[in-house]
């Protein structure tokens, strides 16, 4: 008999998982459960789990494909490095800085309201952040029900949204730093993927709102001004609403969360504590 059990938070999206140690190999029956629980509640959180890198990596490839850090697929997409070149590599988030060098990214600033790498075609399915230390406050992350917030978007919204896309140019990191190869500040001009605003996610065959993130967004076929406007009244409609989760650190957790109907964000902490994540990523796919 197993002990896993999966408990849903009192929330609009998560539940822990409990009862499971993720650093071991897990028996079908135990993916099939969480693999249920990640589609059913979008996030999940695993407490207490001490493992390596390499325990990260194999824990996440019982589910799918590993995925590449998102300046690691900038580069694929570029055409700057090979993937038969590129070794996996797990992604570091970190303020911490050693022998003057940041040993990993996005400092200890906010993080805006994101999916993460929808600048690239196929954007990963699923990220699974595991912190190594953490403050003693700040630097809770926050994850919204994209779904929810399809389904509460005013009919008015709803009707303007059908059928449209957008483009997610890859300008801004999640922290709003500009990456300085990509020049064109005008949205409507610079190159990305095109993602529909609705999208049916692959597996539930439910559809949420999918936006990337709002800095370069822009909505295909419409001028600027009326794209702009569109998207702050999506905006405002999303953060207003009540479909949010937040996480408070421990060291030893594991976060998994469905990067294809769920956003996050995360506040900013103080840069004298040190905070440090290791994450992987499942790949996406295609169709929506
Ligand atoms: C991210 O925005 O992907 C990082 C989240 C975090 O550091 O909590």
């Amino acid at each position: 008999m197993s002990d896993l059990e999966v408990c849903p938070f009192d929330a609009p999206l998560g539940a822990e998982i409990r009862g499971v140690d993720i650093s071991k190999p897990l028996t079908p029956s135990a993916v099939e459960t969480i693999r249920t629980a990640w589609h059913d509640h979008l996030v999940l959180l695993f407490r207490d789990q001490d493992m390596s890198d390499a325990q990260h990596f194999a824990f996440t490839a019982q589910f799918g494909t590993l995925d590449y850090p998102p300046e690691l697929l900038l580069a694929i997409a570029a055409g700057e490095v090979r993937v038969e070149d590129e070794p996996m590599a797990i992604n570091v988030i970190s303020n911490v800085i050693e022998n003057g060098k940041p040993i990993g990214v996005l400092g200890n600033g906010e993080a805006f309201w994101h999916s993460d790498s929808t600048f690239v075609e196929i954007p990963p399915a699923a990220s699974l952040l595991r912190s190594l230390e953490v403050p003693d406050s700040g630097g809770d992350t926050y994850f919204m029900n994209m779904y929810q917030a399809l389904e509460t978007l005013p009919d008015e919204l709803r009707q303007a949204i059908k059928g449209k896309s957008s483009k997610h140019d890859a300008a801004y990191s999640s922290s709003g730093k500009r990456r300085p190869q990509f020049t064109e500040l005008d949205p409507s001009k610079s190159t990305g993927p095109i993602h529909p605003l609705e999208r049916t996610h692959p597996d539930t065959g439910r559809k949420s709102l999918y936006l990337g993130r709002r800095l370069g967004s822009y909505i295909v076929g419409l001028p600027l001004d009326e794209s702009e406007d569109l998207l702050d009244r999506i905006w405002d409609h999303i953060t207003e609403g009540d479909f949010i989760w937040a996480q408070q650190w421990r060291v030893g957790d594991l976060v998994w969360w469905d990067n294809r109907c769920a956003m996050h964000r995360r506040d900013a902490f103080d840069p004298n504590v040190r905070r440090t994540m290791h994450r992987t990523q499942l790949a996406g796919d295609r169709p929506y």
